[in-house]
């Protein structure tokens, strides 16, 4: 009698502890069962786990021509006090000075960690030149990619951004499986971006360390991209670098929604034209819509895994060439030596980032934790 009322009391208990999530996941690391409500991946950096943490091993530059190489070492990223630390530094620290204009690089590697992520945009192999010069910074971008993906849920990650001129730092997601073709008609969001610099502005406002910002890129292809429709940021006089925040995506089957430290920064909540008409491309009759069979939420009702890394620099205009910083942006947006001529103003940037104290924390974007929780 006993041992029935037990097992009927545990049968009832299970039943209560897991409710079917519309939340979906795969990877490594995904649980094998979804709760609505539960816990579906976390890290804390207590250690660094390379099995939740793929590194990038690429020249790419992102597809922005951004000036660092992503490499897998220790200088770059690694964790500490439990927290994970991505840092850029100097390539003529590993390389000597004369390799950016004279050496080159093949970052392919045989063993199965260390192969070339991406060959993209000359990512796998360069010269350098005296006008085209090698990646001059190493930095880190670490994703999980193989590990876990998921659609739809609450994800939290605290961090505090890096200062430094011309540091890129992003929190973001890309899409696991381009259902919907390639770039940008898959999607991309990004939870966060800032920008390093301590002191610039541009037409008189702080788009420096005092801004954060979340977006979202989606279109039928490069050229047409809804992002600006899609792109919010707040500021904080204290810079975003000074204090750890809680960046927040809330994603569901209705709508997309950032947060910074519980509070809305902005959301998505599209019709029944979906994507295609929120970002205006159903005035052209002349387009394909690659969502048509998708859902209301297409590109973003299929699963997309997390991307964190500092990028530095690069063309496409996140550094806009009109801002004012105490020492002027080194090089134009149009620039063909674009690598070479940031590279030459170094006197100016490099004291910014304060690699020689405290082993660059300063410099570094640091993550306390990861949270992702099934809807
Ligand atoms: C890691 O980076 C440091 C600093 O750039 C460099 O000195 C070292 O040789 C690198 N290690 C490897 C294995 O490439």
């Amino acid at each position: 009698m006993w041992s029935v009322l037990a097992g009927v009391l545990a049968v009832a208990s299970l039943g209560a502890a897991c409710t079917p999530s519309v939340t979906t996941v795969s990877g490594t690391h995904a649980p094998a069962t979804v709760c609505s409500g539960a816990l579906i991946f976390s890290d804390d950096f207590n250690t660094f786990d390379l099995e939740k943490w793929q590194h990038e091993n690429t020249l790419a530059g992102g597809g922005n021509w951004e000036f660092q190489y992503y490499n897998n070492n220790r200088t770059n990223s690694f964790v500490h006090s439990g927290r994970l630390f991505i840092r850029p530094s100097l390539m003529s620290d590993q390389f000597g000075e004369p390799f950016l204009s004279s050496g080159t690089l093949n970052v392919e590697g045989g063993a199965p960690a260390d192969r070339c992520t991406n060959p993209q945009w000359w990512g796998c192999e360069r010269t350098g030149t005296p006008s085209n010069l090698l990646n001059p910074i190493k930095s880190a971008r670490v994703r999980t990619v193989n590990s876990f993906s998921f659609r739809y849920g609450r994800l939290e990650v605290r961090a505090k951004m890096p200062a430094g001129d011309w540091l890129w730092p992003a929190i973001w997601l890309m899409p696991a499986y381009n259902t919907y073709g390639t770039w940008p008609a898959s999607g991309e969001i990004d939870l966060v971006e800032s920008r390093g610099n301590r002191g610039m502005t541009l037409n008189g406002v702080h788009i420096g360390t005092q801004e954060a910002g979340s977006t979202l890129h989606y279109g039928p292809y490069p050229a047409l991209n809804g992002w600006e429709r899609a792109h919010w940021i707040r500021r904080n006089t204290a810079g975003y670098n000074n204090n750890f925040h809680r960046y927040q995506l809330e994603w569901t089957p209705d709508f997309l929604r950032f947060s910074i430290d519980d509070l809305e920064l902005g959301r998505v909540t599209p019709g029944a034209g979906g994507f295609w008409q929120f970002g205006g491309f159903n005035s052209n009759p002349n387009i394909e819509n690659p969502w048509r069979y998708g859902s209301k939420m297409a590109p973003f009702d299929e699963k997309f895994y997390l991307i964190m890394n500092v990028a530095v620099g690069g063309t496409n205009g996140f550094f806009p060439d009109g801002v004012s910083n105490p020492s002027p942006k080194p090089w134009w947006n149009g620039s063909p030596t674009a690598p070479r001529d940031f590279w030459n103003a170094r006197w100016q940037w490099e004291p910014t980032w304060n690699l020689n104290n405290h082993d660059g924390q300063d410099a570094s974007l640091q993550v306390d934790y990861v949270r992702i929780w099934a809807l």
